[in-house]
């Protein structure tokens, strides 16, 4: 658990460095919202937020949260598989995305058995690349520690190997752990 915490505030820290006020910015697994709500405040009053997730559950707490911190005004969250995050942003922001978040496997407290798929998070990584802008970040943290997670985990380090260095640059942040299964950071900028 403490690992899990390092690694999102590590995809934290590079996200606040990066998104100015007015920006606009994706999380791509909702989840409880806590990375939702972090977004939010990053961009501010001007800024937006998309949100996706498969499950009504993560959704609503999601929705409470933005609305306790009352920063509901600037996210929308959608119950859409990330993998079809395209078709719902408008076309007018497409390649202004800032920064697009994911955080792979089930939603802590909810249903373990609905989970990220390799397919789905591959084709979501595909759409996500291209919605950015350039200097655009793309953070995944990933679970090789579940069933189906290592599977995942090695796919999507496949998938960012094979990327354009021309175009992105590609980091692997590590766990502060030995193990194979521990979580593993990947982090994607758009060069230009
Ligand atoms: C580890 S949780 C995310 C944690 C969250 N970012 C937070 O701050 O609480 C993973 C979430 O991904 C969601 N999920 C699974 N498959 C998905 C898909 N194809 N598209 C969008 N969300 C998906 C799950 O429902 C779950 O809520």
């Amino acid at each position: 658990m403490k690992t899990r915490i390092t690694l999102v505030n590590v995809a934290h820290d590079l996200l606040a460095e990066r998104l100015q006020p007015g920006d606009i910015a994706i999380d791509a697994t909702v989840g409880n919202g806590y990375d939702t709500l972090f977004l939010a405040e990053q961009v501010g009053e001007t800024g937006k937020v998309f949100g996706f997730d498969i499950q009504h559950a993560a959704l609503q707490a999601a929705q409470e949260k933005c609305q306790q911190a009352n920063l509901q005004d600037r996210v929308s969250l959608i119950q859409a598989s990330h993998a079809d995050m395209a078709k719902h942003i408008p076309e007018a922001q497409h390649g202004y995305i800032s920064a697009i978040m994911f955080n792979l496997g089930y939603l802590p407290g909810g249903d373990k058995t609905v989970i990220t798929q390799t397919d789905s998070t591959l084709s979501a990584l595909t759409a996500a690349i291209r919605l950015l802008s350039p200097r655009g970040l793309i953070t995944l943290l990933a679970y090789p520690g579940h069933q189906g997670g290592d599977q995942e985990t090695e796919q999507v380090s496949r998938w960012c190997e094979q990327l354009d260095n021309r175009q992105f640059n590609f980091d692997t942040h590590y766990s502060n752990t030995d193990s194979v299964s521990a979580p593993r950071l990947f982090v994607i900028s758009k060069l230009n």
